[in-house]
């Protein structure tokens, strides 16, 4: 084993979350291992990548090229507070270029250089699922919201003076709307409420759970399916039929994935599901174990949202001290487990396959399909995958009934949607309401009380920013599947960008773009090469060296890309910039047929 001394208490620890599965699977714990030992040793040289090898059985260069894949971990030494600055699109439109050239020029140093102390080395980063707060930094695992220079200042202030970083309390959940209808959100509105176990219990929590233990798993399956309940996570897939598709007869564990790798730009709703009502998720995790035949689960959470993964930690201890999950769980013979991963930053890995490669403690290459993960899923077994507000349905479908569930909403869009806006409007942040009940219309003028300053609206994307932009004459859609689908559009993953006269769509485009060419796994010819061969374009054209035809070539790239990859990122990047393009055609002939260099939206 590599020359490092590891304290015993570290080894220790890391050796208890090697037991979190199969020990024919242990290089699942490498991404675990990766960030304990770059906590520790502030990155991860080639002493820490040989040590973990050996400790996994696994050789270097599998562990290599996790480091050099995922943008969490780092093979250079940094300063002690490594400053992560978000550059995505709605951090952008909220002033995110002012925060990185204030921290520049207040520390001295470009981007990714160390401060002649070692204390400080600023970095820029990909969305940090808190669009509505914007801008936003993290230093080291803390995320700082709604950031002004002056606050800027007052951290590094503080930092200096002690030494230490101090987190943020977490600010109180945002008051419902009268047109709100919250459901999910309802224990999180309570006043008082903290999320722990004795609040959750007395709001009738776990009740769902022990009525779903005196049942069979098929009739739960069964009321699901009844319930028409759809994925959250973006694709919408009626939950009830991917539990339906899944192999029980082999004879191979059967698990069950919370996908809470919530990254997609604009989409901010899972986190707050996970820091406000941890309970209610895991209810809903154990419910769906039970009704799967699974026994093992585990909550892949994005390795950016580590105050999301110590929460769910602590809430799985409260619950296994009351034999919520365990063995023989309140007496009626069923055993379940939930493990917490911490994802490393790459967005791919919200695709089900690409996490669970990444589970596997691989690089996050989506999988070619079929088979399917209901028949080959984790570790060979059949798997099934659900986004966390989907599962945070569970519990109340169980409790109340399908029919009481259909009730909410409208045909095809059933119950409530958790939907979060950002971008400028005088009320962003995240709103629950049932689904087709509400148009965009009503969401930016009522719920979020319209445009700063008296703005004029000149675009929405309607759900994260994969999705394609809808104009202001579009915006009396009700927000429902089928309805935006209707529109040209999707309901995607619940995430609203909301952009006015003040905001340079190239620049907008761009910045979209250049999002998914970081994040392009890079399997693909067509996403890797184009999504890069896009960026590029970008790059020249706001430089000033566009050329006429630079506008059909755009869209030419994009649509290539288009329906020939493995999985759904090659749209992801393919239908905002057809749809800017196609709808915004005048603002790209401008900048391409005068050659002007625009400017960042800073
Ligand atoms: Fe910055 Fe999402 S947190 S764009």
């Amino acid at each position: 084993m590599a020359n490092l001394t590891i304290p015993t208490e570290l080894e220790r620890h890391i050796d208890e979350i090697i037991t979190h599965y199969p020990p024919q699977h242990k290089r699942a714990a490498v991404l675990w291992l990766l960030h304990l030992l770059q906590e520790h040793f502030g990155y991860l040289g080639e002493e820490q990548v040989e040590w973990t090898a050996a400790k996994l059985g696994l050789q270097p260069i599998n562990v290599f090229e996790l480091v050099s894949f995922y943008p969490m971990f780092t093979s250079k030494p940094r300063g002690k507070f490594h400053i992560k600055v978000c550059r995505t699109l709605s951090c952008e439109l909220a002033g995110s270029g002012r925060i990185l050239d204030h921290l520049k020029q207040k520390l001295g140093v470009e981007l990714d250089e160390n401060t002649p102390d070692g204390l400080f080395t600023i970095s820029t980063v990909e969305c940090l699922a808190a669009c509505g707060t914007g801008p936003v930094m993290m230093v080291n695992d803390e995320l700082f919201e709604n950031l002004t220079p002056e606050k800027v200042d007052a951290i590094l202030y503080r930092i200096k003076a002690t030494g230490r970083l101090e987190r943020e309390p977490l600010p109180a959940p945002q008051a419902a709307h009268p047109l709100e209808k919250r459901i999910l959100l309802a224990n999180a509105s309570r006043p008082g409420y903290t999320g722990s176990l004795a609040d959750y219990e007395a709001a009738d929590g776990y009740q769902a759970f022990r009525k779903a233990l005196s049942m069979k798993p098929d009739d739960i399956v069964h009321e699901i399916k009844e319930s028409q309940l759809r994925g959250r996570g973006g694709a919408g897939f009626p939950t009830g039929l991917k539990w339906g598709f899944l192999d029980k007869k082999s004879g191979k564990p059967i698990y069950l994935i919370c996908n809470a790798d919530e990254s997609e730009p604009g989409t901010f709703k899972d986190r707050q599901l996970i820091h406000y009502d941890p309970h209610q998720l895991l209810e809903g995790i154990l419910i769906s174990c039970y009704a799967v035949g699974a026994k093992v689960a585990y909550i892949y959470i994005r390795g950016e949202m580590s105050l999301g993964a110590k929460i769910l930690l602590k809430s799985i201890e409260e619950a296994r001290a009351q034999n919520y999950l365990g063995r023989d769980i309140l007496g009626k013979g069923f055993d379940c487990e939930i493990h917490v991963q911490r994802g490393a930053g790459a967005y791919i890995c919200g695709e089900e396959t690409g996490l669970i490669e990444s589970l596997e403690g691989k690089r996050g290459y989506p999988r070619i399909k079929p088979p399917y993960p209901a028949v080959i899923g984790l570790f060979g077994c059949p798997t099934v995958v659900n986004n966390v507000e989907t599962l945070a349905n569970i519990p109340f479908i169980v409790k109340n009934g399908a029919a009481w569930y259909r009730a909410m909403g409208v045909p095809g869009s059933y119950g409530t949607r958790l939907i979060c806006v950002s971008g400028p409007v005088k009320r962003p942040g995240y709103y629950e309401f049932e689904m087709g009940k509400l148009t965009l219309r009503q969401l930016i003028y009522d719920l979020c009380c319209g445009l700063k300053g008296g703005r004029t609206l000149t675009g929405v994307i309607p759900g994260g920013s994969s999705m394609p932009v809808l104009k202001p004459n579009q915006i009396d859609v009700p927000l429902d599947f089928e309805s935006l689908q209707k529109a040209g559009t999707m309901a995607g993953s619940g995430g609203v960008i909301v952009l006015d006269e003040m905001t340079d769509i190239v620049n907008a485009t761009s910045n979209i773009s250049r999002f998914y060419a970081h994040e392009s796994c890079g399997q693909c010819t067509p996403c890797r090469e184009g999504t890069l061969w896009i960026e590029k374009m970008f790059h020249r054209i706001q430089e000033g060296g566009g050329r006429p035809e630079d506008v059909e070539l755009l869209y030419d790239i994009a649509d290539n890309i288009d329906g020939k990859t493995i999985c759904p990122f090659g749209e992801a990047i393919a239908w905002p910039v057809k749809a800017f393009v196609t709808k915004y055609r005048s603002e790209f002939e401008k900048v391409c047929r005068n050659g002007e260099a625009t400017d960042a939206n800073r």
